[in-house]
């Protein structure tokens, strides 16, 4: 795992989104896999800038979104469908055909979700998927105890993951205790994992992914098994890493033909 430690969130969405912006260039068809919630925000503001300002064209990109809440329409203001839209699809030129997010309204989630993971793997699987992680070491909505070889499929919110959306919905509005999420091991394949995190309170987690045990408890920790996983973090989320100052040195000397 490489880490890269930036001193604001800002400054760590503008490497993503160079590293995003340089496989673009390098593969026009490129497939990326979205996460949604608060840590992909300044990404994708950052890949519309370039979208808009420096000519990044999303015409042959295909992409597909970790997860979407079972039961709520793909219209409600909370539902990943309509965060996509807002934060990311109307701001760049993705063509609609070559947008995949779960559909939480399927009559047949096995089915759908079977017929997701062949999706992904027509579309010659992902090159680059972004994760954001949960403050209980979530990736997707693969809560603890989640098999790290699992595949797209319901899973039910952990009430620590119900209390911190609550933020998306309105007052009085239940958070939906269901979801589609692309597995631990869908995720897993994909070529590289851009994983952001940021604030004090992803500190935790951040350290126990990066440098706790593998296990099921902290699902992200399975990134240590990831042949290309990138860790973004701010200085306030990287606090509790006890290799800190080896990761910094790392980057700052990296050789040039290494950096993007
Ligand atoms: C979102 C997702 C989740 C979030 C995680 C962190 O598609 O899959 O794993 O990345 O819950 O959420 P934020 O970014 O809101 O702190």
């Amino acid at each position: 795992m490489e880490i890269i430690i930036q001193s604001t969130p800002e400054d760590a969405a503008k490497v993503a989104a160079l590293f995003i912006k340089q496989l673009i260039e390098r593969k026009p068809n490129a497939v990326l896999g979205l996460a949604t919630g608060s840590t992909p925000l300044g990404l994708y503001t950052e890949l519309a800038r370039m979208h808009r300002e420096d000519g990044l064209d999303f015409s042959g990109v295909t992409t597909f979104n970790l997860d979407e809440y079972i039961g709520i329409s793909s219209e409600h203001p909370a539902s990943y469908h309509r965060f996509m839209q807002e934060s990311f699809f109307s701001h760049v030129n993705v063509p609609t055909k070559n947008i995949h997010i779960p559909d939480g309204n399927t009559s047949n989630i096995p089915r759908f979700c079977e017929r997701y993971e062949e999706q992904i793997r027509q579309a010659g699987g992902i090159d680059v998927q972004v994760l954001g992680i949960g403050h209980d070491g979530h990736i997707g909505f693969n809560e603890p105890t989640s098999s790290l070889a699992s595949r797209t499929r319901i899973k039910t919110l952990t009430e620590e993951t119900i209390v911190a959306n609550q933020r998306f919905f309105t007052l009085g509005e239940s958070v939906p205790h269901h979801v589609i999420t692309m597995g631990v091991g869908t995720i897993m394949e994909s070529q590289n994992c851009l994983m952001l995190a940021f604030g004090a309170g992803k500190a935790q987690a951040v350290a126990s992914m990066a440098e706790g045990p593998i296990t099921a408890m902290c699902p992200a920790s399975i990134l240590q098994m990831h042949r290309k996983t990138l860790l973004i973090t701010d200085l306030p989320a990287s606090s509790l890493l006890t290799k800190s100052a080896y990761y910094q040195h790392v980057y700052a000397h990296k050789p040039n033909w290494q950096r993007f």
